[in-house]
């Protein structure tokens, strides 16, 4: 046991005081798509913590990428409130990360105006029809992918996450289950890559070089059709040769396997509650349960598929998914991962890491009850255990049996 999680690390041109990093995992506090308050305390809480570098989530690189009414839409306005943001993480010692992505067919209309793919096919999930992307908007959004880049850079972060996983527009062009193209977008996986390797050149090329630039990518999407870890693989390469800084290592598909990403099962009737639509709200009650297929949780469940991306590339690697306890994440480090991302167990406490580097703890009490997945609709992330006005029969559900058959 080498006991690295407490040691200085690089990642790119930054120096990260010790290697945990929280994980964007949407927080849901930017109403009309502004930095608020709560979204500066809730990281400057998870910086005060302890944690190496804090990434704030789910940031939309332009109008047509936004999913949601409560989240960030990265402009030029936006610098200063970004700025406070990054020194406020700052001070309390902490590198500050952003991810930036565009939902692709996970688009809400109603927010982001249109809803691009790169095929035009239904979408259950959504429910959306997107659109056909064209070349022009292709090219409008590796633009856009470059200038928001830009913004990010301007207003102090230091590093940036580009979504490439989950099924979102860079993983829908990625897998053979979205992306149905016979231009020269789809096909073989040399144009199936294509659009994530321009968006990411332009990002290297719109920020500082004080500036890492990572990219959250998929070991594969969890579904039979969707990308495998032998194209997984191949992604990792190319990325490498592009010359980014680190890759986090994840999988799943929002649209056909999220719980791939999280694992357990999804609680669909408190899922359902925080849902204000009342068509999506009973098409969730009483469908959700079909759609949303639990998955076996296991600490650091991304592991026997990490380690073949470790043998593979060089380049740093952040290991993600199910850590809960110093002894795995020792060993994930132990295994040659760079560093450790964490989500739900900073959603239950943001002190963990200070909790883990003092003895006081050696893992998390975290449940894996995934109500704060189900809550993310609502637009307040919270841990049902520090909710004071659940339900008794949710908590008793939520306690008894932890991440499988929740309400
Ligand atoms: C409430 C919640 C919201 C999430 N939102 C995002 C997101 O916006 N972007 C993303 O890449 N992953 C998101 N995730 C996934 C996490 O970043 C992470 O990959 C996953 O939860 C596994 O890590 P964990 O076991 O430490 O929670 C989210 C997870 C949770 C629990």
């Amino acid at each position: 046991m080498k006991n690295q999680l407490f040691t200085e690390a690089r990642l790119g041109p930054v120096l990260l005081r010790n290697r945990s990093i929280r994980s964007a995992a949407f927080e849901g506090m930017c109403q009309k798509n502004k930095v608020s308050d709560d979204l500066i305390k809730y990281h400057t809480a998870v910086a005060a913590g302890g944690i190496g570098m804090t990434t704030v989530a789910y940031a939309s690189i332009s109008q047509s990428g936004l999913s949601f009414p409560h989240q960030l839409l990265i402009t030029r306005e936006e610098i200063p409130a970004m700025k406070r943001l990054t020194e406020s993480i700052h001070r309390e010692g902490a590198a500050a990360a952003i991810q930036i992505g565009h939902c692709g067919l996970m688009a809400k209309k109603s927010i982001s105006g249109k809803c691009l793919a790169p095929s035009g096919r239904f979408n259950l999930y959504g429910p959306t029809w997107p659109k056909k992307i064209s070349q022009a908007e292709i090219n409008e959004i590796v633009r856009d992918f470059g200038s928001a880049a830009k913004f990010v850079s301007d207003a102090g972060f230091d590093a940036i996450e580009v979504h490439a996983g989950h099924g979102y527009l860079i993983s829908q062009f990625l897998s053979p289950y979205t992306n149905k193209r016979t231009d020269q977008y789809g096909g073989s996986f040399e144009n199936r890559s294509r659009f994530m390797v321009d968006v990411v050149r332009e990002v290297l090329k719109n920020v500082s070089p004080a500036m890492a630039v990572v990219v959250k990518m998929n070991l594969r999407d969890g579904f039979r059709g969707g990308s495998e870890v032998n194209e997984a693989i191949q992604v990792a390469r190319l990325l490498e040769t592009e010359g980014v800084h680190g890759l986090v290592l994840s999988g799943g598909f929002v649209s056909k396997a999220p719980m791939y990403v999280m694992r357990g099962s999804m609680p669909i009737k408190v899922m359902a509650h925080y849902i204000e639509n009342p068509l999506m709200k009973i098409g969730v009650r009483y469908f959700g349960g079909l759609l949303i297929k639990p998955e076996p949780f296991s600490e650091a469940y991304f592991l026997d598929d990490a380690l073949k991306i470790r043998t593979t590339v060089h380049l740093p690697l952040v290991f993600v998914g199910g850590l809960k306890s110093r002894a795995i994440i020792d060993d994930v480090l132990d295994k040659g991962f760079d560093f450790v991302q964490m989500a739900r167990v900073l959603i239950h406490d943001p002190g963990f890491i200070n909790k883990l580097r003092t003895g006081e703890i050696t893992g998390s009490s975290c449940k894996s009850s995934n109500y704060c997945i189900a809550k993310m609709y609502s637009g307040q992330m919270a841990c049902f255990q520090h909710e004071p006005n659940l339900p008794e029969k949710w908590r008793i559900e939520f306690e008894s049996k932890p991440g499988i058959g929740n309400p």
